[in-house]
């Protein structure tokens, strides 16, 4: 069973460390309300339910329409076990009759751990009852006047409020975001679970790709003339159908929803980084590999060659509400293989991310790990002539590895930060994860140029239960690389050879441990085992 109980524990203890002194041994409600069915306008027809994820935190219900009443106070009982009840909605006739009802009271009692379930009718005579046992409660409730949460109807608020008690929106988001930061065993599974289904619908895509370039995606009598294609005779030829793969395969092992819309960039498009439109075909010659003028054209034509080209795909599934966030890049054309360009941008991508692992743990800053992505992005463009070397063993040198990294030139090619907090959303808890005030950011930390940090989502020291991802990128944006046109520390020669490569984002999710870090995504990034699967090989 879904762990409520300690989750409620958590975030009253939490919520409690922000109160003033005064407050904290002082009755605390927390009143909530879950998503409720949404529907598409004109098509009497629900679109898919998806419950708030503060909500499930605290419930573990998944049941559109309900709400949370809790109570915890210090030095009482409630301090180790708060009173927790659940309400959900009766069912109605027309429930039965349109789609499936909610459980009965009974059924949601053997599967939710609460105190006590009642139907949503009751409500009023909860907050009543809460009101009267103690005078002088605080209710705390999420941000009224944000639409990001399910509203709270004024009938329940209203309770309160001609009660004269204390209604507060100050605390309890801030409190569920520090709860939720770490992660317990069961929350760490259902990661875990979830990146393994995407992992294998990212190996699904590899796998098929490596099939066309065998040859041995063959279609059957009729194929596409008297009859539709079946699954196993869709070849993939464009980020349409690499997604529709990607989120098949997902669906297939049973998890409803995508953590986020897939990212499914082909060619130059890799490039921007929240890619969304996935409705390309692949670049077709014939052209030079990577050059500008590839087309889009459709891929009928049987002459023609798939050109060159990378396919990055950052998609990751949920399951039972937690997130997974996975991103490899795969090389299209070229018989399955990376070209010399792409290959050496790809190796530098990885040895990024395996330079960032190899330091996780309790108690290092996520700006560190920020700064070994851009060091390490800085040595490698050095190494492949993108970035000029000092010539002279003087590490003042206005070329020096310093003095690159001070100019900030390197956020023009790894714009965006190394990796967020992931949990029940996928940028997970952005209040916790990058706090306004932060005495931590930069303390002992050669800091680089603050460009690096601008789009970094977690400011923190690492914590035991963290659970991270770390998805370091290169890109040749041309938006990107208009700023540092000019710039002296680019050999702009060497620079043009790059760029049509696109763009490289390795992501995995990792679960910060004891003493270092466990890797929750299965999928393999490693080159030659994409390069084999990939052209079919393995
Ligand atoms: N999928 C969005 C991200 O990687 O942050
Ligand atoms: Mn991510
Ligand atoms: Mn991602």
């Amino acid at each position: 069973m879904y762990p409520a109980q300690a989750h409620v524990l958590k975030s009253f203890n939490k919520l409690v460390e922000l109160l003033p002194a005064t407050e904290q041994n002082k009755t605390q409600v927390i009143l909530l309300a879950g998503a409720v069915t949404p529907f598409r306008n004109d098509t009497d027809r629900e679109m898919l339910f998806r419950q708030e994820s503060n909500f499930y935190y605290l419930s573990g219900c998944q049941v559109p329409g309900s709400y949370l009443l809790l109570t915890f106070q210090n030095g009482t009982s409630l301090a180790n076990n708060p009173l927790r009840q659940l309400f959900i909605p009766k069912v109605e006739l027309a429930d039965l009759m349109w789609s499936v009802p909610p459980p009965t009271v009974e059924e949601a009692t053997a599967t939710h751990d609460a105190t006590r379930i009642a139907h949503v009718d009751t409500l009023v005579s909860a907050i009543d009852e809460q009101l009267r046992a103690y005078p002088g409660a605080t209710f705390h409730i999420l941000p009224a006047s944000s639409p990001l949460f399910p509203t709270l109807p004024s009938k329940y608020t209203g309770v309160v409020l001609a009660a004269n008690a204390h209604i507060t929106d100050d605390y309890l988001l801030p409190a569920l975001h520090r709860a939720r930061l770490t992660k317990d065993a069961d929350e760490i599974a259902a990661i875990k679970k979830a990146n393994a289904i995407s992992s294998r619908a990212h190996e699904v895509v590899m796998r098929v790709l490596g099939q066309g370039v065998r040859g041995a995606i063959k279609r059957g009598k009729g194929a596409g003339l008297e009859r539709p294609l079946l699954p196993g005779e869709w070849l993939i030829e464009k980020e349409a159908e690499a997604e529709a793969l990607f989120v098949a395969s997902c669906r297939r092992e049973g998890s409803i929803h995508q953590a986020y819309l897939p990212i499914v960039a082909a060619s130059t498009r890799a490039s921007t980084l929240h890619y969304c439109c996935n409705d390309r075909d692949f670049a077709w010659g014939p052209v030079a590999p990577h050059a500008h003028e590839n087309g889009n054209c459709l891929a009928q034509d049987e002459d023609r060659q798939l050109n060159p080209q990378v396919l990055l795909i950052d998609a990751g599934c949920e399951w039972n509400c937690y997130a997974s966030d996975i991103t490899r890049t795969m090389p299209i054309g070229n018989g399955g293989k990376f070209t010399p360009e792409a290959r050496a941008i790809y190796e530098l991508v990885l040895e990024m991310q395996r330079l960032s692992m190899e330091s996780l743990k309790p108690g290092v800053h996520w700006d560190a790990i920020q700064l070994i992505c851009h060091r390490t992005l800085v040595r490698g463009f050095q190494r492949l002539g993108i970035f000029k070397s000092s010539e002279s063993p003087n590490s003042g040198s206005w070329n020096a590895e310093e003095a690159i990294l001070a100019s900030g030139v390197s956020a023009a090619f790894f714009p965006h930060g190394v990796g967020h907090s992931l949990g029940l959303d996928v940028h997970d808890v952005p209040s916790a994860s990058k706090p306004q005030q932060n005495d931590t950011i930069g303390k002992g930390l050669e800091l680089g140029h603050e460009s690096f940090y601008t789009y970094l989502r977690l400011r923190l020291p690492l914590e035991e239960g963290m659970v991270v991802t770390v998805e370091p990128g290169i890109y040749f944006s041309p938006h990107l690389l208009a700023p540092v046109r000019d710039s002296r520390h680019i050999d702009h020669d060497v620079l043009q050879r790059y760029e049509s490569v696109g763009g490289v984002r390795i992501e995995d999710v990792v679960v910060i441990t004891k003493d270092g870090y466990e890797n929750l995504t299965a999928v393999r990034s490693d080159t030659n085992w994409v390069e084999g699967v990939c052209s079919g090989a393995l």
